[in-house]
């Protein structure tokens, strides 16, 4: 157990989700989050939390050393989820995710070295093994997979997973990195494909659906991802890595119609858009040593349950995703899709 735990980046979607779980299965501690407020960063996410004695926020960025090494040496263990996470950004601009991912993660385990942190919990990516074929079903992704990253974000998200692999291995850092498979849930930042979909149709807006929509991925609640993060936080291996996935492959049309549905609507609100550049074909997660080395094991993700209540959420915290929707993603949000004219045929 750790009482004092740092976490980069819990002002996101999936580093909020943690911090609210964490503090409610380990009353007791204190987590400080760090967090440079990017475009998806939000404190919003955390207002409940805002007045806990047991959570402070500290507004910093995770380059600069100065500031990290103070926030260390006063910790026991790090959970380092801050990144540029979008891989269409990644492909418009790759160098904040260099920035970030790279240099970031490097700052923090120097940090972590210097003032001998007794544990680092890289928050990694399946992304970095690259891309399944649709006709061999039978494969997936485990932990001695080939590391083939063939985005930007992907391939930055690679270079820090191999920084932290060094620290163990050169300082011995008791380290362990989680690769976990595409999640969903409430607080996703809505250009990721579930909420920028549901939100869409909550307005009667079209969906812009990429290529032929055959790309399959596989879908883990956040809550599933948390609770295994946890897990490996406090019995993980040093050393090692974590595969983790809920074995729910969708493909991205087969979840376009289940959220359809979910909403009432029909295939005309589905708008066939150019493809995304490099767009990686198929991800599959093996998580049999999660679950036989900490017995865990996804209960939360089942389909279609998790869906319906993910897209409850969105219809439920409208004020939430207006804001942002309406903010500098807006800017963005055209850039994006003003590049990419509606396929030919459709
Ligand atoms: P997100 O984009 O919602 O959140 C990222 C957070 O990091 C934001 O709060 C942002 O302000 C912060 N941040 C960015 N740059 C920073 C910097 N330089 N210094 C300090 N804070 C900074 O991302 P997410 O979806 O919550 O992903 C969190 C982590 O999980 C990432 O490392 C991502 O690679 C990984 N991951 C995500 C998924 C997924 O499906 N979303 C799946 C597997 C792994
Ligand atoms: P995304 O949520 O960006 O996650 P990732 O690229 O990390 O898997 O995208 C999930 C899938 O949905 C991916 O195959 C791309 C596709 N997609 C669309 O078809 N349309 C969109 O507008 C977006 C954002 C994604």
């Amino acid at each position: 157990m750790f009482s004092r735990v740092l976490i980069t980046g819990g002002s996101g979607f999936i580093g909020s989700n943690f911090i609210r779980h964490f503090l409610a299965a380990r009353p007791d501690a204190h987590l400080t989050n760090v967090d440079a407020l990017t475009y998806s960063g939000n404190r919003e996410n955390l207002r409940d939390l805002e007045h806990d004695p047991r959570y402070t926020f500290i507004h910093a960025d995770i380059c600069d050393a100065e500031r990290m090494r103070d926030l260390f040496s006063t910790a026991d263990a790090l959970i380092h989820f801050a990144a540029e996470s979008h891989v269409d950004r990644s492909i418009l601009d790759t160098r904040p995710f260099i920035r970030t991912n790279v240099l970031g993660t490097q700052t923090l385990l120097d940090a972590a070295v210097a003032c001998k942190l007794k544990r680092f919990v890289q928050i990694s990516t399946d992304e970095v093994y690259g891309s399944l074929p649709l006709d061999r079903p039978e494969l997936r992704f485990n932990e001695d997979s080939a590391i083939k990253p063939n985005s930007p974000y992907a391939a930055s998200k690679a270079a820090s997973d191999m920084l932290v692999r060094a620290a163990h291995h050169t300082f011995g850092l008791n380290t362990s990195i989680t690769r976990c498979s595409n999640n969903f849930g409430p607080y996703q930042f809505p250009e990721k494909v579930i909420p920028l979909f549901v939100t869409n149709l909550i307005e009667n807006k079209k969906v812009p659906l990429y290529g032929d929509g055959l790309n399959v991925r596989d879908w883990i609640h956040v809550e599933d991802h948390c609770e295994a993060i946890l897990a490996v936080l406090e019995r993980g291996r040093s050393g090692e890595v974590y595969n983790i996935g809920a074995d729910n492959e969708q493909s991205n049309l087969d979840l376009t119609r289940s959220i359809l549905h979910i909403l009432g609507k029909g295939d005309e609100f589905i708008r066939h858009v150019e493809d995304r550049l490099g767009h990686d074909r198929r991800y599959a997660i093996d998580s049999t040593k999660i679950r036989r080395e900490l017995g865990w094991s996804a209960s939360r993700s089942a389909w279609p349950d998790a869906l319906i209540s993910t897209v409850d959420w969105y219809i439920k915290n409208p004020d939430w995703w207006q804001r942002i929707k309406s903010g500098t993603y807006r800017e963005f949000h055209d850039k994006l899709y003003a590049s990419r004219p509606s396929a030919v045929g459709h």
